[in-house]
């Protein structure tokens, strides 16, 4: 882990209230793996004081970080109107990031909810020799990112592009048109997204691996602001998202009732 300076490339709207942006970052080589993720800090000054969590959606060379964001408070604000030029310092890599399947045999499917598609860009760029089905839901399709590159499959919850409904109810729909049993599933989104997608795949016994992008203070393992609550006879009571995750397998968690 590092603190780091990153100047601005680009950063250009890529859906509704959504950014792509590129930075360079000022170190000898920067590496990081699929699911990781660095704190930025987007200002000089204490407001907001807290970095921000955001995962690296794909790193190409020489040391040029992607982040897609979405706008949803006062340091998104701020980054999407940062220009060409502009510094901001990171933290990171940081977190475990994904197990990558031992098998090359074995059939990927990658489930992203909204931005929860972040970290699965990086992901499927690194498994571009497999074969992968890549589901992606949105709100609407305001909402949604150009995926063509990784030829998702698309929901909407309004039926305005691709499958109507959620990326879900897509995944039971592709399950029930047979997908290969000997499947991986890696997903990302919001916490009751990801509750469905645990569900599914035990009902099915398949194996999965969730990022969980709970909200993040100190990143740090310092403040207990990401807790989650953890399953199994050996496990603590609770996992810090920062500190052991983002990443876990779906059954290392207590999704609730
Ligand atoms: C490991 C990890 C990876 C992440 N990767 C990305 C990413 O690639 N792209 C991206 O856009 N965001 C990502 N996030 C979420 C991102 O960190 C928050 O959206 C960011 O902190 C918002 O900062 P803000 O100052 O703009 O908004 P804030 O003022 O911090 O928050 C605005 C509103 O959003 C809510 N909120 C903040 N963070 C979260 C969260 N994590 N989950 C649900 N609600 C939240 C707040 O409660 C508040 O209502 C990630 C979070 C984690 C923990
Ligand atoms: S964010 Fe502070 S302990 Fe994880």
């Amino acid at each position: 882990m590092n603190l780091l300076k990153a100047l601005v490339i680009a950063n250009r709207p890529v859906a509704k209230k959504t950014y792509l942006m590129e930075l360079g970052v000022e170190a000898k080589e920067f590496q990081a793996t699929p699911g990781q993720f660095v704190m930025i800090r987007v200002t000089g000054t204490t407001d907001p004081l807290l970095r921000r969590a955001f995962s690296v959606s794909l790193l190409t060379k020489p040391n040029i970080v992607h982040i897609l964001y979405r706008v949803v408070g006062k340091a998104t604000e701020l980054m999407k109107n940062m220009e060409r030029g502009a510094e901001l310092d990171l933290l990171g890599p940081l977190g475990n990031g994904f197990e990558l399947p031992p098998d090359r045999k074995k059939a990927i499917v990658l489930i992203g909810g909204g931005i929860g598609i972040a970290p699965l860009l990086f992901l499927a760029s690194e498994l571009r020799a497999w074969e992968i089905k890549f589901m992606a839901g949105f709100g609407s399709k305001e909402d949604v990112v150009d995926l063509d590159e990784v030829q998702a499959l698309l929901a909407t919850e309004d039926g305005s592009h691709g499958y109507r409904g959620s990326v879900t109810g897509l995944f039971e729909a592709e399950l029930k048109k047979g997908l290969p049993r000997d499947l991986e599933v890696y997903s990302c989104g919001p916490w009751g997204m990801l509750k469905t997608v645990a569900r599914i795949c035990k009902e099915h016994d398949l194996d999965c691996q969730v990022s969980l992008e709970s909200a993040m203070a100190c990143g740090l393992g310092a403040c207990q602001g990401c807790a989650v609550k953890a399953l199994g006879e050996d496990a603590p009571t609770y996992y810090h998202v920062c500190g052991h995750g983002p990443v876990f397998r779906a059954s290392e968690i207590d999704w609730g009732t």
